[in-house]
């Protein structure tokens, strides 16, 4: 039996296409003021004015929006969701002056979630992995990407990925997880003074595991100074492409690098955060349609300054918000917040926001043909504000203006 769902009187909002937006066009959304969604087997069917006769089958679960905005559900394209611990103590130390990376070069910062990551079971990390994915769903995410990181060994990395593979398998899932293989990380500490030979076993060991197990659609690096160099970033990147995975960067988080410059070479999926992202490395990500990942909440959360978007997207890039939602530079997974500080401090327009959120988002993980924008075809994901206009999105500061979540096709209670 097939299973039929009839949204009315909505107005829909949403970018279009099954590529990322770039530029000018991330201002372009379609409206449709009274508009009708029929959504059958979790795959949209109709999109179109609401007419007289929709929602009067009696076989269809019929939601009448009242005149509410409907968007695209929200794709959270970078989070590191599964992860042993909390680390409050690093983040009054923060607080107190102390930098990022001198508490990670004195061996605390992402080898503190290690450890604990190391000693949680399978069943705890899930468990951890769903509340956090209860309280995005509940803002609207239904499509976030989770990396690991947070294992830097061969067991420890598999349990997280195959963590999220498991929370993919239920069929009553609030979101869809898009898997990144991060063992480039940090450095471990049993390959200390040895960064090469720990890409080395990455590449060698890795990569061919997880494909084999087909665990991770992605392959990611945390390309820094004191972390792992451009050439380093290059090396395993380029063997991770060969290998089947979609590359992607931290990028120009703490010092500009050369990250977004590489990301550009590699034409790479996306380049993600960009905070000190160099004139030349935005030219390039724009030019071999790079989506450029922001990720505002970290820098507020670091007190660092925001990236750049505003101009990125005047000089022709993709641009997508995350949330970055980690135990360490941000414990936060606030999509009302996001949208604030993307508005406020980034200057992005709220139509650029939706798209950097939705269609840009999906981009980023490879999935904009099957998510992000309201369209015949594609996933059934949606959300319902309680509101009449997208403005509540920044306006209704760090609060929550999602009504309800639906996704595939299903009323998320
Ligand atoms: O995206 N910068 C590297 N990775 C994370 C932080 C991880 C952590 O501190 O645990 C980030 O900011
Ligand atoms: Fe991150």
């Amino acid at each position: 039996m097939s299973n039929h769902l009839t949204i009315v009187n909505a107005c829909i909002v949403t970018p279009q296409g099954r590529t990322a937006r770039k530029g000018k066009e991330m201002n372009e959304l379609l409206t449709i003021p009274c508009g009708t969604v029929e959504v059958t087997d979790g795959i949209i069917t109709y999109v179109g004015e609401s007419r007289p006769c929709d929602g009067e089958a009696t076989d269809h679960e019929v939601l009448d929006a009242k005149g509410k905005v409907l968007l695209p559900g929200f794709v959270d394209s970078h989070t590191h969701l599964v992860f042993g611990g909390f680390r409050p103590d690093e983040f009054i130390w923060r607080l107190n002056g102390e930098s990022y990376m001198s508490i990670m070069q004195r061996g605390g910062g992402i080898a503190n979630t290690v450890s604990a990551t190391r000693r949680c079971s399978f069943d705890e990390l899930k468990e951890k992995a769903e509340r956090f994915i209860d309280t995005m769903s509940r803002m609207g995410v239904t499509t976030v990407e989770g990396k690991s990181g947070y294992g830097l060994n061969r067991d420890t990395e598999l349990k997280q990925l195959e963590v999220m593979q498991a929370i993919n398998r239920s069929p009553h899932r609030k979101v869809d997880i898009s898997t990144t293989f991060l063992g480039a990380h940090a450095l471990p500490a049993e390959y200390k003074g040895r960064s090469d030979e720990y890409i080395d076993f990455l590449i060698k060991e890795m990569l061919p595991l997880v494909r084999q197990k087909q665990l991770a659609e992605h392959c990611d690096i945390f390309c820094e100074e004191g972390v792992f160099t451009v050439e380093q970033s290059r090396r395993l990147l380029k063997a991770a492409q060969e290998a089947g995975f979609g590359a992607k960067i931290h990028a120009d988080e703490i010092v500009s690098f050369g990250g977004a410059e590489l990301a550009g070479e590699l034409k790479a999926l996306s380049a993600d955060h960009l905070l000190h992202a160099s004139d030349e490395g935005i030219r390039s990500m724009a030019e071999n349609n790079v989506v450029a990942t922001l990720l505002p909440l970290t820098a507020f959360t670091l007190r660092e300054p925001y990236a750049r978007g505003r101009e990125m997207i005047d000089r022709g890039c993709a641009v997508a918000l995350a949330t970055d939602l980690n135990p360490g530079s941000c414990c936060s997974g606030s999509i009302p917040l996001t949208f604030a500080l993307a508005c406020i401090y980034m200057k992005l327009t709220v139509a650029e926001a939706i798209t950097a959120l939705t269609l840009n988002g999906a981009a980023a993980i490879g999935r904009a043909e099957r998510i992000g924008s309201i369209e015949q075809g594609k996933q059934g994901d949606f959300v319902l504000l309680d509101a009449d206009t997208p403005n509540f999105l920044p306006y209704y500061t760090g609060m929550n203006a999602v009504q309800v979540t639906i996704k595939e096709g299903r009323i998320l209670k």
